[in-house]
């Protein structure tokens, strides 16, 4: 199978490579080879790194540019006679979507739309589009988790475009039968992971002993899944999925903001003399959380990492790699953050 996906160098784009390769390995006597294209734009986010350890794999390539580009992608499908186009590609911090929404737009409405135009022109190549449950909105404190049948209600520009992905890879299932499958997954976390968001922030600032930013009252509520988890739902819904459905992935695991830093703080051996309270989000939605039977009753998935564990691995791995982040944040993105985060 010859799979391109989008957006591979960054955090479960790499988290989902790096665990293909291993599962599917090269010339595995008598088995079809799996053959992957990684096609990213390396913004910000992207980092070759991650990928290090595949570089030189003989069923891994790697290509520079934007999933906007109609004739690159073309090029890409025929070259490498692609039968699956997995989509991970996309702006993906919610905070930098309040600042500047554009590339939000660009890239995750207009890019999945040219991948689909792409897929369809090429000869109906199967699709499955990576989606996020901050399309459905925010939770009350008693509500039921999100589940397959929610009606969206994004609130973010981040979530909006990735509401509007959505909506587009499904009307080109419904209007021209292009063989798509969408699924929405909860707060991922793991190696990798770029050190904007909360839990390798905190994990990296915690590391340098420096505070860690806890927005509004801490109260919202994240549903936490461990990144493997999720790169192994992927992997039986690109396998085993059905055509034009979507799939809900979660951790069963929701934390409060101030569970989670509070478990960090233990884990790290810090007090919490160490939190800041700073200015809330702007529309920060209080409360996520995923009802996933339908993956489990048809595909078997369920989440196998605890949260305890997952964690005790994350910080283990940010300890371990330390040249990793230190280096990201002492680049481009320190100015970013001081003139954005700091002042707050
Ligand atoms: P990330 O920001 O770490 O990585 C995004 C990758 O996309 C980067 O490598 C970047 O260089 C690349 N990219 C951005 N614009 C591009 C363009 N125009 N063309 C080609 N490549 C481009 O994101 P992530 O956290 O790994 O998220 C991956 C996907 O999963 C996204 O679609 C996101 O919406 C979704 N998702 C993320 C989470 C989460 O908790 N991180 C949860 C659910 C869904
Ligand atoms: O739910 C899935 C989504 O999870 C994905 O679609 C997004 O791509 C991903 O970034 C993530 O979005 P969140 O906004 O939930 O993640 P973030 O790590 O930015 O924030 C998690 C919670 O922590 C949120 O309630 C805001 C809070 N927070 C975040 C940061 C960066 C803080 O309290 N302090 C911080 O410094």
């Amino acid at each position: 199978m010859n799979i391109l996906i989008t957006g591979g160098a960054g955090f479960i784009g790499s988290n989902f490579i790096l665990y293909m390769l291993k599962k599917y390995p090269a010339s595995t006597a008598g088995k079809p080879d799996y053959k992957i294209i990684n096609l990213d734009l390396l913004t910000y986010a992207g980092n070759l790194e991650n990928l290090e350890e595949v570089e030189d794999n003989p069923n891994y390539k790697f290509v520079k540019g934007n999933i906007t580009d109609e004739k690159l992608v073309t090029e890409i499908i025929k070259d490498n006679k692609i039968d699956l186009i997995v989509n991970f590609a996309a702006e993906s911090h919610v905070d930098r979507s309040i600042l500047g929404p554009d590339a939000f737009i660009n890239t995750n409405i207009l890019g999945t739309y040219n991948l689909l135009k792409c897929a369809k022109n090429s000869g109906d190549i199967r699709f499955h589009h990576i989606s996020t449950d901050e399309v459905f909105g925010s939770l009350g404190p008693d509500d039921p988790g999100f589940d397959e049948m929610t009606s969206y209600s994004p609130r973010s520009p981040y979530s909006a475009s990735k509401a509007a992905s959505d909506h587009l890879v499904s009307s080109f299932f419904h209007t021209y039968g292009l063989p798509t499958t969408i699924s929405n997954c909860s707060n991922n976390y793991g190696p990798y992971h770029f050190p904007e968001k909360v839990i390798p922030l905190f994990i990296t600032n915690l590391l340098e002993n420096k505070k860690i930013p806890l927005y509004g009252d801490g109260m919202n509520v994240r549903d936490w899944l461990y990144v493997e988890d999720h790169c192994r739902a992927i992997d039986l819904i690109i396998h085993r999925g059905k055509i034009g459905e979507t799939y809900c992935i979660g951790g069963n695991c929701e934390k409060t903001n101030k569970e989670l830093t509070y478990a960090i703080l233990e884990l790290m051996g810090k007090g919490e003399e160490m939190i800041e309270f700073v200015k809330d989000r702007a529309g920060h939605d209080r409360r996520y959380a995923i009802d996933f039977s339908k993956i489990k009753n048809e595909l078997g998935w369920k989440p196998e990492v605890s949260f305890e564990d997952g964690l005790k691995m994350t910080i283990e791995w940010y300890k371990n790699n330390e040249s990793w982040w230190k280096k990201i944040k002492s680049g481009e993105y320190q100015k970013y953050y001081k003139e954005n985060y700091e002042k707050r």
